[in-house]
């Protein structure tokens, strides 16, 4: 049971059986940099971040609330009100587009500890349904790293779909580097509501 309390994008709420999804907020400074920083979160990027450029992802997602109407916004455990990491749909801009823009993706990055409790796909599951039905889009991507099984599994789980003839070389990495291999998730909002039917 998903609720979604939407007043405007900038204060979009969403509810789930156990999170919360939210709008940033000055508090999350720390717990976002001490994610980023975490080398095993970050495993499959090509590095942890600072916590400067923690901040300045954070920044970014912010400013893509008012430019997109969403952004990777983060997740907090009902319960114990704690910052769990991010989830959410994004418009990628990179310099180089990728060979299926344009597009909107969703994407998500936990904290070690809220692992392998079935938070990335239930609050993923709530973004998914408010792109098709709240945003109009026809079709929802997802895309990791090759050796991000992890990742791929959540994707799987989501109903999403892969074609191998959408892999492809990430354009912002160096392409003999190992996380350059990619693999695409789709999921079409006729798939999603045909999940939801069937
Ligand atoms: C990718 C990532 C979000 C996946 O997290 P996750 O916890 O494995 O994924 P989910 O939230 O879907 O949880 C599913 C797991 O929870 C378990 N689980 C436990 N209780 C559950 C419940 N009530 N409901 C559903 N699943 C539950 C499932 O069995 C599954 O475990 P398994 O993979 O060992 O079989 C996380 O590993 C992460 O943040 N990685 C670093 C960032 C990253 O790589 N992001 C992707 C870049 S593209």
């Amino acid at each position: 049971m998903i609720r979604t309390r939407f007043k405007d994008f900038d204060h979009m709420y969403m509810e789930t059986e156990r999170l919360i999804i939210r709008p940033w907020k000055e508090e999350d400074r720390d717990p976002f940099a001490q994610l980023n920083a975490d080398a095993e979160v970050m495993r499959y990027f090509p590095s942890t971040l600072s916590g400067e450029r923690s901040d300045a992802l954070m920044d970014t997602a912010r400013e893509r609330t008012r430019e997109d109407g969403f952004c990777f916004s983060p997740i907090e455990e009902k319960t114990s009100g704690s910052f769990l990491g991010f989830v959410g749909l994004s418009r990628p801009r990179y310099a180089t587009p990728l060979p299926f823009d344009p597009c909107v993706e969703i994407g998500w990055r936990l904290s070690r500890a809220a692992w392998g409790q079935g938070y990335a796909t239930e609050a993923a599951r709530a973004w998914i349904g408010f792109g098709f039905e709240t945003l109009g889009l026809q079709e929802t991507v997802s895309f990791t790293a090759v050796v991000n099984e992890r990742s791929q599994r959540v994707m799987q789980r989501l109903g999403m779909q892969r074609n191998p003839q959408d892999d492809f070389l990430h354009p912002a990495i160096d392409a003999d580097h190992r996380l350059a291999p990619h693999v695409l998730y789709r999921l079409s909002r006729v798939d999603w509501e045909g999940g939801l039917t069937g």
